[in-house]
């Protein structure tokens, strides 16, 4: 049967990955409270639609950062994908090109940042002890036309993800990941300052794991040209809220000074509409995508955005906007 939902491709996912790829993806950290509460949290936000709105024409396109994107939603920088599929983040990349929307690749992908060459691409940056290792990337990055470094800040050290621990999770032996994700691991000195240096490379820095209105200010205050309100999809700290329910207070501390996007459970186009109303510029989406990939690769990821986008339309139009723009905060209660 034809997949029609994010869900139906989850499903998918679920046959085809055997039992160590679907721990590393679809778990959370600890009790998986905060993972559930992602999805749970769009699903208790509800519309208040206007009516009598000529809706004949409606757009879903929309700049972030400055960068034209036929969607508000953006592919989040997600981990080794060649797990999913034999093609990996070649085959994301392509899908996310085809959308005209932005791939983020990640710092522990499963090829390099200079292997991908077409599309609009932001870098994820992650620290890893051996900081000669990230600058190294990092660089390779700023050659290879990537628009921005998005600077994780969620993880000085990996959560606790229990399916993982179950299973005894191992990345399979013949692929290789970038960075030191299972290695030696990630800079846990990590500060404030430390944002003077990836500002250093010339590309707007996004920080990406704000979770409070007091760091939404401080990474103001250091320049970050973007903040993204993530929870990394359930999977450090447990028992924060949903990210949803943390967006308006960090658009209210960030004040315009910064565009806001957030991640952590999408599945519908709905959703993305509920976070725009409530401040985001964009979104991310990490698993809807993975699913899509995990499922049939380009034409996967490529489907589930598309899915996303005509959900994206629709909801617009029932809701009385009819772009990005004329959705406002009374649009949902
Ligand atoms: C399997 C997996 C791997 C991830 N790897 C990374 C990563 O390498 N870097 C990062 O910043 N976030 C990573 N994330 C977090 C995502 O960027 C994003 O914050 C999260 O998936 C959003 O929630 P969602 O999966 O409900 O869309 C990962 C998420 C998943 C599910």
């Amino acid at each position: 049967m034809k997949p029609l939902s994010v869900m139906d491709y989850e499903r998918l996912a679920e046959q085809r990955l055997d039992a160590n790829a679907s721990a590393y993806v679809f778990g959370g950290s600890g009790d998986e409270i905060t993972l559930a509460d992602n999805v749970a949290a769009f699903q208790r936000r509800k519309f208040r639609p206007r009516v009598l709105v000529d809706v004949s024409q409606v757009s879903t396109a929309t700049t972030v950062l400055g960068t034209p994107i036929a969607l508000p939603v953006i592919v989040a920088p997600v981990a080794i994908q060649r797990l999913a599929h034999q093609l990996g983040e070649e085959a994301t990349a392509r899908a996310a090109a085809a959308a005209d929307t932005i791939m983020c690749l990640s710092s522990a992908a499963t090829c390099r940042p200079g292997e991908l060459r077409n599309g609009k691409r932001w870098f994820q940056v992650y620290v890893w002890n051996t900081r000669a290792k990230t600058e190294a990337a990092i660089e390779e990055a700023v050659a290879a036309g990537y628009a921005a470094l998005v600077l994780t800040v969620d993880v000085p050290y990996l959560g606790r993800r229990e399916r993982d621990i179950r299973v005894g999770f191992k990345v399979p032996e013949q692929l290789r990941v970038e960075g030191e994700l299972f290695g030696s691991g990630f800079d846990a000195t990590m500060t404030w300052r430390d944002i003077e240096w990836l500002r250093q490379y010339g590309l707007p820095v996004v920080i990406k794991g704000i979770m409070t209105g007091e760091d939404a200010e401080i990474a103001c205050e250091h320049g970050a040209a973007a903040v993204v309100v993530s929870n990394h999809g359930g999977r450090q700290l447990d028992g924060v809220p949903a990210s949803i329910d943390v967006l308006e207070e960090v658009v209210e501390a960030v004040r315009g000074r910064a565009e806001v996007l957030m991640d952590g459970g999408i599945r519908r186009g709905g959703d993305v509409v509920k976070a725009l109303a409530l401040g985001a510029r964009a979104v991310m989406i990490g698993r809807a995508m993975l699913y899509g990939l995990a499922a049939a690769g380009e034409a996967g990821v490529a489907d589930v955005l598309r899915i996303l986008q005509e959900e994206i339309r629709l909801t617009f139009a029932l809701l009385g906007s009819t772009s990005p723009a004329g959705v406002t905060r009374a649009h949902v209660r």
